[in-house]
């Protein structure tokens, strides 16, 4: 039986709270020293020092072990740069008489340098309020629109230093052409901030996120960042609005194929690794870009899945499931921030100081900047917070927003409320401070134009290594959920394949929504992937039948003469790219249009066929679950699709990814996630006052962590060093994994835990650690996992973060639903 009374009891002990408190010690020293402000004191609040954290710094510190190579690529990225920081770090350490911070754990970023700080203060020095107010205002170009325009005369308004960031405009030469305003014929010279979309690549195209983060490969994650940087950056841009680190467990929510799906862990995993990738070593470096945490906060909780909707999650919600993400990216030095459109707890995020100031800032000790999403600070009005824009842009301010996304809304009225006293200048000149520091890390105040070479841009975007990324890395994310009697892989002598559905030839359909500069016509379509693969002899029959918008059988007569006649049938089912992102919720999240019919009528025919489905969200797809022979989940898998999936089809690689979101059987089970709470009636088929559906099973269709190989694996009993550990403690849990197949495959090993009593209810499972793991046809290695106190650790009942006295069940195995486990006690 747990002791609740040391349940409730802080932290204290845990060497993770002491230097949390160190650090932030630090970060409030080194800005003050920095700024030449005197120093702090730290907030305190609900009687807890300020230097404790709601969240404290030890959320992705799970290390996985394996007893042969390639560990999992976690790491810790923003740590200290010794250019940067040695001199702040032996300021600190005579005036703390503290340790200075080791590199894993101070939150410093590698691009603070104290040098351009001294340069900041004589630049803000020279600015009039109206140039203070230009760097904190972002408008689009025309070149591309995400969202409504409401302005025109961007340029002008550059040239009167006016405005000091654009988006939407991108290209070496035009990026070169604008930048030069602001450098020759601004009265300062202050270059420009170039920022885009690059969420999944620039030209060439990577799988969506939500697909990336189902090959649980971080590596390969900031790998398609650093190419997506590269050609960024070689085309004039700055600044990625990327990566999106929402948690979302609504796939009626259109946007869930930004992200990592509904996990935190991989969630956190994945955030980490992708701003890695995008920011590098050094911003300096100029094939890095700044990348963004976005939407700070919640955003993937919209109700119903409608986007832009009404968020209402508590607390102790926001800081366990919805925020570990974004403390993640900032843990590995993500420079800026992006809020989100949803209010929390009745104030929009954009205006919400709770969110921007005490915990963004104060907890987490942020040193970027802060950029509203598209006009969100002109939308409070809508939520009804504010009278009027200029109420909004005060509102925003004062919250801690940094930069005005499109709205204008500070351009029209800040300069007057600094004026007239309602805004202090101190306020101002910290963001700009945060702006140009931005600026100057990327070393745009040496070479303004050092991110507009036409040579270098023609030379890295989709070069043929990208390129053959861009396939490995698909392969990857691809997941195979049904293979029945091994229909996969397929020879690549048959004599006939049918090919159906007009998904299977659309470049536009690969490389899905946000895609950059990405191209439909670079993409290899599924047709000509299969075309290039298979023998000189085989004849592919392609039917171009469009069963996704059309509402009627068009086109199902020849699909089914060209599937009658054909050895197997390959038909392509899914959405069209537009049908998920941005604003594209739906309430149906079965195959559009007329799919289930011609599935059907090919079911009719007797003969087996192959599914592959592309597609934005996980679909509900009992039916074609039932009748399909194999279903290869592609999702959107950029620019080398087709050659991806023939790699898979044919079976030159074997499939390994798994289910990042779950896959409800119907829309009415939503929101479902393995991640439940058990309740006090756990469903029970006997007992008719248990939590279950009259008309639908409990269970998903798909798990999260499912996904099939061509191989199978069985997990040996998993044993643990330690039964019980403390807070300085840890246990080993390992397992022997076993390849059972014929053929070599890649599984992914997970763990989870579920802390058994806890004085909150507990989720069932928790996904802590997982590792990828390569055996050949027959081969056994065990894999192993460090468990600390920190993986335990959640916000217990008074909201402290800890670990709690007693009993956690730890399973390994291949999806969320592993059934063997050990108990490890906490004491
Ligand atoms: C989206 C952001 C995006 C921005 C700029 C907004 O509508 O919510 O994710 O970064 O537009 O394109």
């Amino acid at each position: 039986m747990r002791n609740y009374l040391s349940n409730l009891r802080p932290p204290t002990t845990l060497p993770a709270i002491r230097n949390w408190r160190a650090r932030n010690i630090v970060l409030h020293t080194i800005g003050h020293l920095a700024t030449g402000d005197a120093f702090p004191p730290l907030r305190k609040e609900n009687g807890r020092e300020g230097g404790i954290p709601r969240k404290v710094d030890f959320a992705l510190k799970t290390r996985s072990v394996i007893s042969s190579p390639s560990p999992v690529g976690r790491g810790w990225g923003g740590g200290f740069s010794a250019r940067n920081c040695s001199l702040t770090s032996a300021i600190l350490s005579l005036l703390l008489f503290l340790p200075a911070p080791s590199q894993a754990q101070t939150n410093i970023p590698n691009w603070y340098n104290p040098t351009h700080e001294a340069k900041i203060d004589q630049l803000l020095g020279q600015m009039t309020l109206e140039e203070k107010v230009g760097q904190m205002t972002l408008f689009t170009s025309d070149w591309d629109v995400t969202g409504p325009t409401i302005r025109k005369g961007y340029e002008a308004d550059i040239e009167t230093g006016r405005l000091g960031a654009i988006f939407n405009a991108h290209t070496a030469d035009y990026n070169r052409r604008l930048q030069k305003i602001a450098v020759e014929e601004t009265r300062l010279g202050i270059p420009l901030l170039f920022g885009y979309d690059v969420v999944h690549g620039y030209r060439t195209i990577f799988p969506i996120p939500l697909a990336e983060a189902g090959s649980f490969n971080p590596a390969a994650a900031e790998e398609s960042a650093r190419i997506a940087a590269r050609e960024a950056a070689a085309a004039g841009l700055h600044w990625t609005f990327a990566p999106m680190v929402d948690i979302s467990r609504d796939p009626r929510w259109g946007r869930v194929m930004e992200g990592s799906g509904e996990d935190v862990h991989l969630g956190n995993v994945m955030a980490a690794a992708r701003v890695r990738g995008f920011q590098g070593d050094d911003l300096a470096d100029p094939f890095t870009v700044l990348a963004c945490a976005k939407h700070f906060a919640a955003y993937g909780a919209a109700q119903a899945g409608r986007d832009y909707h009404t968020v209402d999650v508590s607390e102790r919600v926001l800081q366990d499931i919805y925020l570990p993400p974004f403390k993640a990216a900032l843990d590995a030095g993500v420079a800026t921030f992006m809020t989100s459109f949803n209010e929390l707890d009745g104030v929009p995020a954009s205006g919400n100081k709770h969110l921007l100031t005490e915990i963004l800032r104060d907890d987490w000790g942020f040193m970027g900047f802060v950029v509203t999403d598209y006009t969100s600070i002109n939308e409070m009005v809508d939520h009804g917070v504010v009278k009027d824009e200029a109420e909004a842009g005060l509102l925003s301010v004062t919250a801690g927003v940094d930069m005005d996304m499109q709205g204008a809304v500070f351009y029209n009225s800040l300069r007057k409320q600094v004026e007239s006293g309602e805004v202090a200048m101190k306020l101002i000149d910290e963001a700009v401070r945060r702006v140009l520091r931005m600026k100057f890390a990327l070393g745009l105040f040496d070479d303004p134009y050092r991110y507009s070479d036409v040579e270098r841009q023609k030379a890295n975007i989709l070069t043929a290594s990208h390129r053959e990324a861009a396939r490995r890395i698909a392969r990857e994310s691809m997941i195979l959920l049904k293979n029945d009697k091994e229909t996969l892989p397929l020879k690549k002598d048959l004599k006939r394949i049918a090919v159906i559905g007009s998904l299977a030839n659309s470049g536009a359909d690969m490389i899905g929504a946000w895609h950059a500069d990405g191209r439909a016509e670079d993409a290899i379509t599924l047709l000509t992937g299969l075309q290039e693969a298979v023998s000189k002899s085989t004849k592919i029959d392609f039917v171009n039948v469009d069963a996704v918008k059309e509402s009627d059988r068009q086109g199902f007569d020849d699909a089914l003469r060209a599937a009658r006649a054909a050895d197997i049938t390959i038909i392509a089912l899914g959405e069209s790219w537009e049908m998920s992102g941005e604003a594209a919720s739906v309430t149906d999240i079965g195959l559009p249009g007329v799919q289930d019919q011609l599935v059907e009528e090919l079911h009719q025919m007797g003969k087996p066929f192959v599914a592959v489905l592309f597609n934005g969200r996980p679909l509900a797809v009992p039916e074609l679950d039932k009748k399909a022979a194999a279903i290869l989940e592609a999702w959107y898998p950029g620019t080398e699709a087709g050659h991806a999936v023939a790699d898979l089809l044919f079976g030159d690689h074997a499939p390994s990814a798994k289910v990042p979101l779950t896959f409800p059987r119907s829309v009415g089970q939503i929101p479902i996630f393995y991640a439940a709470k058990n309740g006090g009636r756990p469903n029970n088929a006997n007992d008719k006052y248990t939590s279950k559906y009259l008309n639908e099973e409990n269970d998903p269709l798909y798990p999260f962590g499912y996904g099939l190989s061509y191989t199978t694996f069985s997990y040996g009993k998993p044993t643990i060093s330690e039964a019980q550990i403390n807070a300085n403690g840890e246990a080993t849990v390992s397992t022997t994994v076993t390849n059972t197949g014929k053929r070599a495959g890649t599984e992914v090993v997970q763990l989870y835990i579920r802390d058994l009593v806890g004085s909150v209810t507990r989720p069932v499972r928790e996904l802590k650690a997982f590792q990828r793991l390569e055996l050949t046809a027959g081969e056994s290695k065990t894999v192993s996992f460090e468990l600390t106190a920190e993986e335990l650790s959640f916000y217990r009942r008074d909201m402290t973060f800890g670990p709690e006295v007693g009993e956690y069940q730890v399973f390994v195995g291949g999806d969320s639903r592993a059934e063997q486990s050990v108990i490890l006690t906490f004491k």
